[in-house]
Order: structure tokens, then C-alpha cells, then sequence
């Protein structure tokens, strides 16, 4: 096993080519657009993940990556090409199906096709396995097949390519088996192997629980907006409940995974996803409520600063922003919008009426935080919250607006735990009375106390 065939060269495909190529394979990667290919044959890579450049520049040079737009022989095919959803909130596979189609007249005998992109439950049987079958191989005998999902964080894919565990759902155990010894080429993370359709299911579950959490978070936001609630204040002080842990409220959920993916569950048992879809609709509504905060704050043709234009902080992906959508109601509506993101050129392929952080701010009658990027932190919250009074300042982040449980009543701070006071531990056979120990390290020194007690109970 030595020639790797990578379909798609993109925010997943990019990254395990040039892996699986710095590792010691010979990888093939294709595109079939022609604008990926030719700027990753001038050494440039179109999308930005941390350590990518530095790893493309090596490969692509001692050629143990070469990249094309049409697939050739190989012993393994990976596929990681898009997965939208339709109009109609169902999966769209014929990326999958027309990138298993490419490979049809090159497959052989004993080949492995590996599907990385995220796919409803039964798709890599009903769908990937029977077109390869027009091969004329046998599959699962003369051809394995199987689903490996990914599950990486944009911004630090490289790093968890390697490191997360991974789920390999084979049509049957060579294919897994024969998947396994690929992967374990350069992930370093746990390796379970399983059938298919579980493995398909995992991916999907995953993202189904993040997105149902979020719109709990959500929920509980527009619930305290209509209560007059700090919403930031009722999470905080929940979360410090030994078994809650409450997500952060936001505009709504982008992305390319969990926006998309739960609607692939629903898809496949609409009967018994009623939670799902819910959530769904809960996160999908949330720009609609950032616009109506906008608009009972300012009159259609204010100037409004939009702070952030990518889906999450700190990356340049618009993919299902709800940012975007939020600026473009706000434009629909009539506003004068500017907007303002360090990590965003354009919405795709579209303009966006970008500008700078301080002119933005100079001229604006309203401001909404959309995306917590780390430049945003940095403004001063108490002049923004002055400037901005009367519900001008939109903060869907909560970067600005929380107290970090400051009391309201004025001069009261909340009172530490006692942790790590209460029966030092100072040698193997003496609990020390934290009176004797304020005696010997004085009596606000908590830090040697805390020190004292690491090293004593190590
Ligand atoms: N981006 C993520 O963070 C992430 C995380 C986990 C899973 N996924 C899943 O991985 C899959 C790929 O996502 P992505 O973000 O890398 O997509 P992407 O849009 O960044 O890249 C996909 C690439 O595939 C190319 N392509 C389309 N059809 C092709 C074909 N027939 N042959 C060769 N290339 C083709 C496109 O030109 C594009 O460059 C999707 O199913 C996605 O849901 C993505």
C-alpha cells in the first residue's frame, strides 16, 4: 500500500493529503476545479489553516504530493468532497456520487475507496457500494469500501488529524481492517473499527448533539431577552452546578458540519427526530431575532456596524453564516450597513461593504457583535456600552455584556471557595488546621497555601 488517491482538496482533503504525503505515501490529489489545482501547483495552498503553507511547501516539493484534476490508478481512494443539503433540507450527495463515478474506470483488484465526507446512514452501502459494482469488482471481496468520518476543528486541523480518535465503519471487516492500516499511517489518536452505517450514524449524532445544546443556549437567550435577564449571569451561575454545563448563546449556528448535518438524521427517520428538528429551527431563526433587536433599537436607513462575517471566531469560512444572513436582512431591510472582519475578503464569491474596525465604529447609530473574534475583545466594553445606551449595543456573543458574575448590588465581590484551605495536607501524617498554616505563610499569601497544597497532595 503505497499510492494514495485524494478526491477533493479542500478544508479536509488539503489537509490528510499532505499528511498522509509527509508521512511517507505517494498522494495523488485531485480536484476538479481547476482554479485549486493550479495555485496548489504554484505552491499555494487556497484555504488557511495553521501549518499548512509550511507543510504543502514540503511535500509539493519533493513531489510526494502532486495534484490534478482527474483521478488516476492508486491502491487507496479517499474521498472528501462537499455534502450540502438541498432546498428540500435533504442530503445532496452527487458530489459523493459523481467522485465515486471518476473512479470507476481506474479501480482494480484489491483497491480500498475510503468515504471521509459526512453522509446520511446507509449511504456508503446503497449508494457508493453499488455504483463501484459498474466496476465489474467484487465489492467487499475484490474491492473494499468503507466510511472514515472526520470530526476536525477548523484552525487546528493538522493537529487533530493526528491526535483524535477515529471511527472506521467498514462494509465488512477486511474493508475495516484494510482502512485501519491506513489510517494508522499518521494518526496517532484511537482507532475503532465498526460497520458502516454505524460509523455514518456517529458523525451525524455528534453534530445532532452540539446542535441541540446551542439552541438550548439559544432558547434560554431569547427567554431571558423577553424576561430582562442577564443571560450571560443565569449560564454562568448554572454552569458552576457540579453537572451543567450550558452552552454560549450566539446569532445562530454556521458552518459546514453542524448546520447541515442534523438535517440528514431527520432526512432518514423523520418519525423519531422531532428534537433534532427543533433545534434545527431554533438556530436557524436566531438571525431573524438579531434583525428585530436591530430594529427596535434604529429606523431603517441608520448605519449599522456588523462586527464579524465568518461563521465562528478568529477563521475566514462564511460557510451557512449566520452573520451573513443577518447582514443581508439588515441590508433588505434598508440599513446602511458596514462591515467589519479581519478574516473575511467576501461572502461567496459576493462583495461584502466591508470597512475598518474604527470608521465602522465612528459612524455607526447601532452596533451588532456577530462573531467573537479575538479583535473585538480588545475594544473597550465601558465607552462602547456608553456610546451605544438604549439597546444600541448588540452584543450576540456575550463579550461585552457579561459580568463574569459580578453581584448587582454595589461593593459586594462573591466570596471564594474554601478549596484548598480547609485541612492542608502538609506531610504524609498531618492534616494542618488552615489557621496554623495563615499563621506560617501570613494571612493573605493564598498563593503559597495553594502551592503548599499541590505539592502535599501530589
Ligand atoms: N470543513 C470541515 O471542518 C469538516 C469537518 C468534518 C467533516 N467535513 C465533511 O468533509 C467533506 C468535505 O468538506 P470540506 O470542508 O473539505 O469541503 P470543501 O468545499 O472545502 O472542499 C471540497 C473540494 O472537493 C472538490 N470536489 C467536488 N467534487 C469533486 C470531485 N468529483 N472530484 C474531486 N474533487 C471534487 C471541490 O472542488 C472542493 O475543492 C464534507 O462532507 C464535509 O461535511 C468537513
Amino acid at each position: 500500500m503505497n499510492r494514495i488517491c485524494v478526491l477533493g482538496l479542500g478544508y479536509i482533503g488539503l489537509p490528510t493529503a499532505a499528511l498522509a504525503a509527509s508521512s511517507g505515501l505517494k498522494v495523488i490529489g485531485v480536484d476538479i476545479d481547476p482554479e485549486v489545482v493550479r495555485s496548489l501547483g504554484n505552491g499555494r495552498a487556497h484555504i488557511a489553516e495553521p501549518d499548512l503553507d509550511v507543510l504543502l511547501d514540503r511535500v509539493l516539493k519533493n513531489e510526494s504530493l502532486i495534484v490534478q484534476t482527474t483521478p488516476c490508478q492508486a491502491d487507496i481512494f479517499l474521498v472528501a468532497v462537499p455534502t450540502p443539503i438541498t432546498e428540500e433540507k435533504t442530503a445532496d450527495l452527487s458530489y459523493v456520487e459523481s467522485a465515486i463515478r471518476s473512479v470507476v474506470p481506474v479501480v482494480q483488484k484489491g483497491n480500498l475507496v475510503i468515504v471521509e465526507s459526512t453522509i446520511p446512514p446507509g449511504t456508503t452501502e446503497g449508494v457508493v457500494s453499488k455504483i463501484l459494482t459498474e466496476s465489474g469488482l467484487v465489492i467487499g471481496e475484490d474491492l473494499y469500501v468503507a466510511h472514515c468520518p472526520e470530526r476536525v476543528l477548523p484552525g487546528r486541523i493538522l493537529e487533530e488529524l493526528v491526535n483524535n480518535d477515529r471511527v472506521i465503519g467498514g462494509i465488512n471487516r477486511e474493508s475495516a481492517l484494510a482502512a485501519r492500516q491506513f489510517y494508522e499511517e499518521f494518526v496517532r489518536g484511537a482507532l475503532f473499527l465498526t460497520n458502516a452505517r454505524t460509523a455514518e450514524m456517529v458523525k451525524l449524532v455528534e453534530n445532532a448533539y452540539r446542535d441541540v445544546n446551542i439552541a438550548f443556549a439559544n432558547e434560554l437567550s431569547l427567554m431571558c431577552s423577553h424576561l430582562g435577564v442577564n443571560v450571560w449571569d443565569v449560564i454562568d451561575f448554572a454552569n458552576r452546578h457540579p453537572r451543567v454545563n450550558i452552552l454560549r448563546p450566539g446569532p445562530g449556528v454556521g458552518g459546514h458540519c453542524i448546520a447541515v448535518d442534523p438535517w440528514f438524521l431527520v432526512e432518514k427517520a423523520p418519525q423519531s427526530t422531532s428534537l433534532i428538528a427543533t433545534a434545527r429551527s431554533i438556530n436557524d431563526l436566531m438571525p431573524e431575532h438579531v434583525v428585530a433587536k436591530v430594529a427596535s433599537a434604529v429606523p431603517p436607513g441608520a448605519r449599522v456596524a456588523c462586527l464579524g462575517a465568518s461563521y465562528k471566531a478568529d477563521v475566514g469560512d462564511t460557510r451557512e453564516s449566520p452573520a451573513i444572513q443577518v447582514i443581508e436582512d439588515l441590508i433588505a431591510k434598508g440599513y446602511v450597513v458596514n462591515v467589519v472582519d479581519p478574516y473575511v475578503s467576501k461572502m461567496n464569491g459576493k462583495s461584502l461593504p466591508l470597512t475598518t474596525l474604527d470608521e465602522a465604529l465612528d459612524t455607526a447609530e447601532c452596533v451588532v457583535l456577530l462573531v467573537d473574534h479575538s479583535e473585538f475583545k480588545l475594544l473597550d466594553a465601558a465607552k462602547l456600552k456608553e456610546k451605544f445606551a438604549n439597546g444600541k449595543l448588540i452584543d450576540t456573543r456575550g463579550i461585552w455584556t457579561r459580568t463574569d458574575g459580578a453581584c448587582p448590588f454595589q461593593g459586594i465581590a462573591p466570596k471564594p471557595a474554601k478549596r484548598g484551605l480547609v485541612g492542608v495536607r502538609c506531610s504524609n501524617t498531618q492534616i494542618v488546621d488552615p489557621q496554623v498554616m495563615q499563621n506560617i505563610f501570613g494571612p493573605t499569601d493564598t498563593y503559597l497555601l495553594s502551592t503548599c497544597l499541590e505539592s502535599t497532595t501530589r
